[in-house]
């Protein structure tokens, strides 16, 4: 068994061990920005596949303790980076430090790098190169007081790259961080789902894979682990057959998107035909307050501009006062969210939040906030 630490966007800790709770045996344990289990190599095809909130599943391969911070050339030196570097890969190495030891995490990964490069071409004769961009073997250093901890990255580009995506939107959620929205609200995958900002659509065009049971790694193009040489093709295409034949459209589900901006509902549109999605979703050209709300009872988040770059006439805290005023008039019975990193503009919606989670969208701090809108109460 190896141990691994899947990482991913700060206040999903939670929900990642849920949701990847069915398909590992052993415990799962949170951390900051992360969790750890132990598993095999189909638990790690199977966690970088099916994983809706992970960003890097990492493995661990080395650990010991420093003395003082002058061994660290030594002791890096010592391992059999062979089993993992061949001399004709390149590699990249990224560290963390939460240690008195040291105050510069450059200079670490310099160091570490000798280290490596050294150990090879004493018994290669050849040395591997760096590539930060684009690296055969991504290694990640952690020294926390006196533990180094290395792990591999046996992802890659981060799993939020889901491979779905035409163009940027500039304000684009993360599509890891997006599916733990979704999770969080706990909409049930059977009433109606709306974003009424959708932006490129990453809201709809998750709610619809998770409901549809489509895995978020099947349209990546690639994973790291498949340039590793105990790269096991065919237990590879078996699982992607498995999780070919697991989705499963329901066609009761009503998904909306609509956005003010014509441009953005055709990237949504794209990224959904790129999936094969597009019939399962509703994309519109609207104004929020032209929405026509189906049913009564759903759910609603809406991601809406936090600054004033978006292009819209209206200060920041009229457009959210107005989004407190369509949720109270159209969405009666509906669970509905914000996720803002605006905390003043916040104040102007001008309903009392029942829930709210505190998150990171990458560095800006964050909250999501659940409204449930009860028939009558706003009469
Ligand atoms: C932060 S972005 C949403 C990004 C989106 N979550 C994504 O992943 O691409 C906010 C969106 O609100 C839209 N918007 C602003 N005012 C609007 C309005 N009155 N009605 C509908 N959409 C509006 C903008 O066009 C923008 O796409």
């Amino acid at each position: 068994m190896d141990k691994y630490f899947l990482t991913c966007p700060r206040g999903l800790e939670e929900v990642t061990k849920k949701q990847i709770s069915s398909y590992v045996n052993e415990p799962i344990k949170i951390d900051k920005g992360g969790v750890h289990f132990y598993g095999n190599l189909k638990d790690m095809y199977t966690i970088n596949l099916h994983s809706r909130t992970g960003m890097r599943l990492l493995k661990n391969i080395f650990a010991f303790d420093l003395e003082k911070p002058q061994n660290l050339y030594r002791n890096i030196y010592n391992l059999d980076w062979l089993k993992f570097i061949n001399v004709n890969k390149t590699f990249s190495i990224k560290t963390k430090l939460k240690s008195h030891l040291f105050n510069n995490a450059s200079s670490v990964s310099l160091r570490i790098k000798d280290a490596i490069v050294d150990n090879i071409r004493k018994k290669k004769g050849k040395r591997p190169f760096i590539n930060k961009k684009n690296p055969d073997v991504g290694l990640y250093i952690f020294i926390v007081d006196k533990t180094v901890k290395i792990y591999l990255n046996t992802t890659g580009i981060p799993l939020h790259k889901r491979g779905y995506r035409s163009k940027i939107h500039k304000a684009a959620l993360n599509e890891s961080l997006a599916s733990g929205l979704i999770l969080l609200s706990d909409w049930d995958k059977k009433n109606n789902f709306y974003d009424i900002m959708c932006g490129s659509g990453t809201l709809p065009i998750e709610a619809s894979m998770i409901a549809n049971k489509i895995a978020p790694g099947l349209f990546r193009s690639h994973f790291a682990f498949q340039k590793f040489d105990n790269f096991n093709k065919s237990l590879w295409i078996k699982l992607i057959d498995n999780a070919k034949n697991n989705i499963c459209f329901k066609p009761n589900i009503k998904i909306f998107g609509s956005d003010i901006i014509k441009d953005n509902i055709q990237l949504s549109i794209d990224s959904a035909k790129k999936i094969g999605i597009e019939d399962h979703i509703k994309f519109e050209v609207l104004d929020m307050k032209d929405v026509s709300v189906q049913d009564s009872q759903g759910t609603l988040i809406v991601n809406p501009p936090y600054g004033n770059r978006i292009g819209v006439n209206i200060s920041l805290s009229q457009l959210y006062e107005n989004i407190g005023d369509i949720f109270k008039k159209k969405f009666i019975g509906y669970d509905t969210y914000i996720f803002s990193g605006n905390f003043e503009a916040i104040k102007s919606v001008g309903l009392r939040s029942k829930k709210r989670v505190i998150l990171k969208n990458g560095t800006i701090d964050s909250r999501l906030l659940y409204y449930p809108i009860n028939s009558g109460k706003f009469d």
